[in-house]
């Protein structure tokens, strides 16, 4: 389980389906609870890290972002598209620092949580550029002078306008997954399988 956007919508998904446990919360600072009845373990984990857990079979399987999946270029299994915590990923440079053409930003400093997928997409356009990793209010980037531009997620919106920046070109969709462990899926076939259907008749 993601802490933080995901982690709310991800409970009340599961809990339809009876996947919950007692503790099971926002606000509990424990890292795993349990329904022993159940036989589930919930691992609580940054959002960016839920994919190395499944990655390492740590845990079955996982829900996440596939921003993140795309980013951490894990070999996991996407069983399901569960719709929630739309958004997508694009490229911003402030208001009045806008260039006529993308090509003209070749070469400049981009700060980004996303440089894999940043670099991929300029790349494909034959761009270099210098990548920034910052972890997070990736929109202070070009405001203070660090970058030109940003590649970062935009949900509602509200802090690309708040920050006076402007997207220029959308990158990707992404929307919150099922992921799962290779080897786990197939020895928990039943179990994982039961779970992609009885989230298929709730979705
Ligand atoms: C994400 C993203 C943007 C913001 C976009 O940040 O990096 O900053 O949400 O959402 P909006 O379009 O609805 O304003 P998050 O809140 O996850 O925190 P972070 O800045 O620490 O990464």
């Amino acid at each position: 389980m993601p802490k933080g956007k995901l982690f709310g919508l991800s409970t009340e998904l599961l809990k339809k389906i009876g996947w919950t446990a007692e503790g099971l919360h926002e606000k509990s600072r424990k890292l795993i609870i349990t329904n022993d009845e159940a036989r589930l373990k919930f691992i609580i984990t940054k959002t960016a890290d839920v994919t190395a857990y499944v990655e390492y079979g740590a845990a079955d399987v996982g829900i996440i972002g596939k921003d993140v999946i795309v980013e951490s270029g894990v070999d996991v299994y996407e069983l399901l598209d569960l719709g929630f915590g739309k958004c997508h990923l694009m490229m911003a440079v402030p208001k009045n620092k806008k260039r006529p053409r993308l090509e003209d930003y070749s070469h400049t400093r981009v700060a980004t949580k996303f440089p894999r997928i940043a670099e991929n997409f300029f790349a494909g356009r034959g761009m270099q550029m210098e990548y920034i990793k910052l972890n997070g209010s990736i929109e202070l980037g070009p405001i203070v002078g660090l970058s030109e531009s940003i590649v970062d997620i935009v949900e509602t919106g509200t802090t690309l306008r708040e920050n006076n920046l402007e997207e220029i070109v959308s990158i990707m969709d992404s929307t919150a997954r099922l992921i799962a462990n290779r080897v786990s899926y197939r020895l928990k076939f039943e179990r994982i399988n039961n779970l992609v259907t009885d989230l298929k008749t709730v979705l």
